[in-house]
């Protein structure tokens, strides 16, 4: 970038440092092209087939049934209604689903909650309220890869990511490298680390957090007095593994659920939720910032909320669907499901073709499988290739027209590994299986 001999160089010229920071990373991603140009076996025959994007379409038809009866526009939604932190009807209905599906401590009120276009802004309101440029959120690998550009890419701070090594990323005994990381990073750059960003459930390794292992981040956290932000988006897509019948699952628990007496001062704990996943409506635009202790971050967000405004449509979508506990127990119930069905068929494609995948995981959509492994079986006379094997398996998958998502983006450090969403219906998987192994032989 920046070359005389690029005919935009003039044009970059004239940008910010920010501005030339996003163009850099623009160029890099290829998502919304890939995603523009969707496979359907109808309407879109020679397009892309993403299993690689985290959505869930499995109760897509239900929602647009329930949306299209239930739900209706009046002159209030084309007003500014109550304002930029969500209508009161939202936040009084994301109150008592929370209160009705995360077994909170202390009940959500609606002046606990923040509402913003999707979490992704809610992550970075988060990043931009706590942290000056340059200071530092902690991180464990492997990350659900787009906490980077949230973070970092406007606020300006810095992830940390933090190397696990041999260590379990979820267990108690990962709080040690946490405290190496941060103690690495304020020595070598003389700037703060201010927050922990954990997500749990966790994508992309699709577990869920034990108790001994918030505690002690907890206690890390307030001992260096920094914030802690629970990303708990997947919260409800937690489901029976029917596969690794061995394995003792960590069920969930909300942080909203936990007593922080003792632990930590509850002014530096923000849980996030949204409708994007365990409701399948990423495009839907909602998130949430549970915040139950800290008023001069609501008060903060008076303004900055304008930048994250859910739109009124959205807003009442949501109102109405959250308020209706009939139809969310049961989408919840089937949801849970459909998502343990999608794994046992994946599972099974994968064990009928030999590909390796890590087991074990009970919540959100994706499963882990190593690609590299089995086109080296394959190809033998490609072992000593410099190459860089995810990169190169990547543009093979994309000439099959199917979208995996790149491992190494998600601070993955064995080469050859994808993250496969599996939360599609099962002709979906079948042919987006079909692919990857033509890619692949
Ligand atoms: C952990 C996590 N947080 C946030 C997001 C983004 O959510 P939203 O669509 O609400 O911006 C995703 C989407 O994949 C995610 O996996």
């Amino acid at each position: 970038m920046g070359s005389i001999g690029n005919p935009n160089f003039y044009c970059f010229e004239k940008f910010s440092k920010r501005g030339r920071n996003a163009v850099e990373l623009g160029y890099k991603r290829k998502t919304w092209q890939i995603i523009s140009d969707m496979w359907h076996p109808s309407t879109n025959p020679s397009g892309i087939l993403s299993v690689g994007m985290a959505e869930n379409t499995l109760l897509h038809d239900t929602l647009v049934k329930y949306i299209n009866t239930n739900v209706q526009i009046t002159p209030k939604h084309l007003t500014y209604n109550n304002g930029s932190m969500g209508s009161n009807g939202l936040r009084k209905a994301v109150s008592q689903f929370l209160n009705r599906h995360f077994s909170p401590f202390r009940p959500v009120e609606p002046a606990h909650i923040i509402m913003t276009n999707g979490c992704s802004s809610a992550i970075e309101h988060l990043s931009f309220s706590i942290l000056n440029p340059g200071e530092g959120v902690l991180l464990s690998k492997p990350y659900y890869s787009t906490f980077i550009a949230d973070i970092s890419l406007r606020p300006e701070s810095v992830v940390v990511p933090v190397e696990m090594g041999s260590v379990d990323p979820l267990s108690p005994e990962a709080v040690e490298e946490y405290k190496k990381a941060a103690v690495e990073f304020e020595t070598r750059t003389g700037k703060k680390i201010r927050a922990v960003m954990l997500c749990n459930p966790h994508n992309p390794l699709g577990r869920c957090y034990p108790r001994a292992t918030i505690d002690r981040l907890m206690q890390f956290c307030q001992s260096r007095q920094i914030h802690l932000i629970s990303d708990e988006i997947y919260a409800l897509s937690v489901w029976e593994n029917r596969v690794d019948k061995e394995t003792k699952f960590t069920p969930f628990e909300s942080m909203l659920s936990r007593d922080t007496t003792g632990l930590i001062d509850p002014s530096l704990v923000h849980v996030l939720w949204g409708m994007s996943k365990d409701f399948g409506a990423n495009g839907l635009r909602v998130g949430a910032i549970i915040s139950q202790s800290n008023p001069e971050l609501h008060m903060s967000h008076r303004c900055l909320s304008l930048y994250s405004f859910v739109s009124a449509v959205s807003d009442q979508i949501t109102s109405s669907i959250l308020q209706n506990n009939t139809f969310t127990d049961n989408y919840i119930e089937t949801n849970r499901k459909l998502i343990s069905q999608s794994h046992e068929f994946l599972t099974g494609i994968l064990d009928k073709n030999g590909i390796e995948y890590s087991h074990g995981c009970n919540a959100g959509f994706f499963v882990w499988i190593n690609l590299g492994k089995r086109y080296l079986e394959k190809h033998p006379e490609e072992r000593n290739q410099s190459i860089e094997l995810t990169d190169y398996l990547f543009e093979k998958l994309l000439v099959e027209k199917v979208y995996v998502a790149h491992g190494i983006a998600y601070g993955s450090s064995q080469p050859g590994w994808f993250r496969v969403v599996f939360s599609h219906p099962l002709p979906w998987l079948e042919e987006a299986m079909r692919r990857i192994l033509r890619a692949i032989d």
